[in-house]
């Protein structure tokens, strides 16, 4: 069975051809990331706008790159949500059309369960159920506990910032670019994670819950000792080209060491996550963790997680672990049978910004 799966929640235009749901035939994914690097986050109206110019010809480069044909694929699936409505109206309204136009069922996605079959995608060996899953993106953190395909109970989420939010607010306060994850974890390579005493908020509670908007304030305060402006954009400056090479750190004390705050912010952040996240594991008992998300991506989370766990720690391949449409196609494949009226989707389906679990 092919899915044609088709996302485009928040900055990307994506859409791929997935077989049986692990199958990747093609995978197509086309950032405005660099447009938004520019105004240092996403402005909703600028995202959509570049999706509306991309969603077609990216649909078509992925039946190119699988070498199908609109008539060879079972169904169409697609993100109705959560993300930005102006981005969302165009996958969902192009996916409707479609399914009308080519006569082929349509299956609606909740965007955040994609992050976690991410893991189902590309590998030779599958999570098995029950798991904890840890999805960690731009906009979204939260902890599930997933007895099986479509049966999930949410055991708890962030009450302020997400923790890929975290990254890149922190990275703006640095000014560093967008998306800030990436950049820090590149900069902490570098840096003692130690130098800097940030908050983890929440770590100790006996809830799942997350808040991660205090880093930003710490780090607010930080910087402001930092000198004007400009001395800190040339630190900066100086930090990421250091970082490109095998140039180390100065030696001498540096207070103010850019890659020393990066490696306290990521290590804040990732802290609280395998806490809370291994302590969910171990309160329901599970032998596998399943991370998604953006912040997936990031490999010190991954290695801290396993070490901290017991069992098996799943993570997907960097590529599919931040938005695209394979994981789409995939999620809608291993919920087929609890999709609701897929002949019908193209009159009624409608697009939900604040879908969530
Ligand atoms: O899942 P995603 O692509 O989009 C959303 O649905 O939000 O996640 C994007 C987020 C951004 O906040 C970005 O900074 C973060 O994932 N991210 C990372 C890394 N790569 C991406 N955070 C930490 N370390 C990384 N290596
Ligand atoms: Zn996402």
């Amino acid at each position: 069975m092919v899915i044609l799966g088709i996302e485009t929640s928040c900055d990307e235009t994506a859409a791929a051809l997935v077989k049986d749901g692990t199958k990747i035939l093609s995978n197509i994914v086309a950032s405005s990331l660099s447009l938004h690097a520019k105004t240092g986050g996403i402005i909703p109206e600028n995202a959509a706008r570049e999706q509306l110019k991309f969603i077609i010809p990216v649909i078509e480069e992925s039946f190119q790159k699988a070498r199908l044909k609109e008539n060879e694929i079972d169904a169409i699936a697609v993100t109705q949500g959560p993300g930005l409505i102006g981005s969302l109206l165009v996958g969902v309204e192009t996916a409707k059309t479609l399914s009308y136009a080519w006569n082929k069922p349509l299956i609606p996605v909740n965007h955040l369960l994609g992050h976690i079959y991410a893991n189902f995608l590309d590998t030779a060996i599958l999570p098995e159920f029950p798991f904890i899953a840890l999805i960690v993106s731009g906009g979204h953190t939260d902890l599930l506990y997933v007895k099986g395909h479509g049966q999930y109970e949410w055991l708890g989420g962030t009450r302020d910032d997400a923790a890929g939010e975290a990254f890149d607010k922190t990275a703006r306060l640095l000014g560093l670019p967008y998306p800030g994850g990436p950049e820090i974890a590149k900069l902490a390579e570098k840096g003692n994670p130690k130098a800097f005493k940030l908050p983890r908020p929440m770590m100790e509670g006996k809830n799942y819950d997350f808040s991660f908007s205090g880093l930003k304030t710490a780090v607010s305060a930080l910087v402001k000792n930092w000198g004007d402006s400009e001395e800190r954009s040339q630190r900066v400056a100086a930090a990421r080209s250091r970082a490109r090479t095998h140039v180390e750190k100065p030696s001498w004390q540096d207070p103010n060491s850019i890659e020393d705050l990066a490696a306290s912010i990521q290590e804040a952040i990732i802290e609280v996550l395998v806490a809370k996240t291994t302590r969910a594991a171990r309160d329901r008992e599970v032998e596998e963790i399943v991370l998604g998300g953006g912040v997936a991506a990031n490999k010190l989370l991954r290695e801290r997680m396993q070490k901290a766990f017991y069992g098996q720690v799943f993570a997907p391949k960097p590529s599919l672990a931040t938005d695209n449409g394979a994981v789409i196609a995939s999620t809608a494949h291993f919920l087929k049978e609890k999709a609701k009226n897929p002949k019908e989707q193209w009159k009624t389906l409608e697009a939900n910004p604040n879908l969530h679990f």
